[in-house]
């Protein structure tokens, strides 16, 4: 079982939408994926039609004691529109989660504990991370073997980055290896000064670490969550799709 975390500190890059098109992809060539929704907003869980303020049980579940055994973590798991994703959702009570973790030590490993008990049932699982530098976007980056952040390809772009790229460093020193990351421009529409300007600038800064797949601007994505689809369910030949496809051909060649 593989993990990838998706994570930016910076809000609206695309960081759910990465995760639950990559989530479709490799479900459609034939993977059991687990996708796991970290953020108190819930977005992943909505896309899927449920609702973070109704839930019974969800991802919080986790956090109510430092053990973790296997039957409470595969009570948590829902299906989705897609037959070979599965989701662990999120609730709102996740919010009030910084301020308990805070006071019981030993927080940080509570989902790469659960991810233990489904190593058998799945053979990816990809974590959206909330765009707040907490006990849960820790949770994702101790739990994962490799990170994906997406950056939207704007004026300031870079700024956000640092503060992630610093994060992971501070992730490094508490890790036995070093966390492999892959950059992925976001929203990019080549019209655009903003745009052009700041995937020049990743180039020069993070060579290395920058994914050769540009996401470009696509309302296809908005459409297919509208319809809580996976986007290559919806249309599987878009231009966003094939960036995404892109994107994980070279993920599955880092492995
Ligand atoms: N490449 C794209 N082209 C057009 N729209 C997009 C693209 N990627 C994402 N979107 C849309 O932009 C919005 C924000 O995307 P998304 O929710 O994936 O960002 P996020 O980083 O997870 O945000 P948050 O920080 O709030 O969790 C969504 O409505 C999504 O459908
Ligand atoms: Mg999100």
């Amino acid at each position: 079982m593989q993990v990838w975390a998706v994570a930016n500190q910076k809000g609206g890059v695309g960081k759910t939408t990465t995760a639950i098109t990559l989530a479709g992809l490799l479900a459609e060539v034939g993977y059991r994926v687990l996708l796991v929704d970290l953020d108190p907003h819930g977005s992943m869980t909505s896309y899927f039609r449920y609702d973070p303020d109704e839930l019974e049980h969800s991802v919080y579940d986790l956090f109510e004691q430092t053990r973790v055994d296997a039957e409470r973590v595969h009570q948590l798991v829902l299906s989705t529109s897609h037959d070979s994703i599965q989701l662990i959702p999120a609730a709102t009570a996740l919010a009030t989660l910084e301020r308990k973790a805070v006071a019981q030590e030993g927080m940080g490993l509570q989902v790469a504990k659960a991810l233990r008990h489904l190593q058998a049932d799945y053979d990816y699982v990809l974590l959206d991370s909330p765009p707040v530098l907490g006990v849960l976007m820790v949770n994702a980056l101790a739990a994962c073997q490799h990170l994906v952040v997406p950056v939207q390809t704007e004026f300031l772009a870079l700024k956000g980055l640092e503060r992630m790229v610093r994060t992971i460093q501070m992730i490094n020193r508490a890790r036995k290896h070093k966390l492999p990351f892959t950059i992925v421009p976001t929203f990019y529409d080549r019209r655009t000064q903003a745009s052009v300007n700041s995937l020049r600038e990743l180039h020069k800064h993070y060579p290395e670490h920058l994914s050769n797949a540009v996401v470009p601007v696509d309302t296809k994505f908005r459409n297919a969550s509208l319809k809580g689809v996976v986007p290559s369910s919806l249309d599987a030949g878009s231009r966003g799709v094939h960036a995404y496809a892109r994107l994980l051909r070279s993920l599955l060649e880092q492995r």
